[in-house]
């Protein structure tokens, strides 16, 4: 699959907007991904205000990318869960399925991580007014590149890794 080899972290974008059926394909990849008994576990929070923006960059300090990008997503997850331990793997299969499609739509996003770094989730929780029950898992910031980084997936292969028996 092409998509998954042409994906990079974007963190530099034009000003152009992100359409509402570019979130919604996003997102629609994105609770494709697989998850624990099939649980599902996500919530989703589509911001595109300057000033909430600046509060999600303000969450972490690598996190700046939600200042420059016109959109940012928050991937969330609902704590009560048949299979709790598994919640992370959820939502790392979700995010990344997220990555892949924004990459295929032509557009740039990066992953910045929040769980479970208690002050970053705090922060969000904050700026979001998240409800109980819900945690941030991850910002991703999306917008139209305005840098092309070079794909470097492909060149990540080492045969070495990979343990024949
Ligand atoms: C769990 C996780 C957390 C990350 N957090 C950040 C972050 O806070 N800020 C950022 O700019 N990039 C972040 N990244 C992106 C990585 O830096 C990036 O994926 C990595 O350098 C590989 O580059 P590539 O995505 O272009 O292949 C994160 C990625 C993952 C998977």
């Amino acid at each position: 699959m092409s998509a998954i080899y042409q994906r990079a972290s974007v963190r530099q974008y034009t000003n152009d907007p992100v359409t509402d059926d570019d979130v919604r394909a996003i997102l629609r990849a994105a609770m494709a991904a697989p998850s624990a008994g099939n649980q599902q576990p996500w919530e989703f929070w589509v911001t595109r205000d300057e000033a909430k923006r600046e509060e999600l960059a303000a969450a972490s300090k690598y996190a700046t990318p939600c200042r420059r990008a016109p959109l940012v997503l928050t991937f969330c997850l609902r704590i009560e869960a048949r299979f709790p331990s598994m919640l992370q793997q959820d939502m790392g299969a979700c995010v990344e399925n997220a990555l892949i499609e924004a990459a295929d739509l032509g557009l740039g996003a990066v992953w910045m991580g929040i769980y479970p770094e208690a002050d970053r989730m705090e922060a969000v929780r904050a700026a979001l007014a998240l409800p109980d029950g819900v945690e941030p898992f991850a910002l991703v910031a999306v917008g139209h590149p305005a840098d092309t980084p070079e794909p470097q997936g492909a060149a990540r292969f080492d045969d070495t890794r990979i343990h024949w028996e």
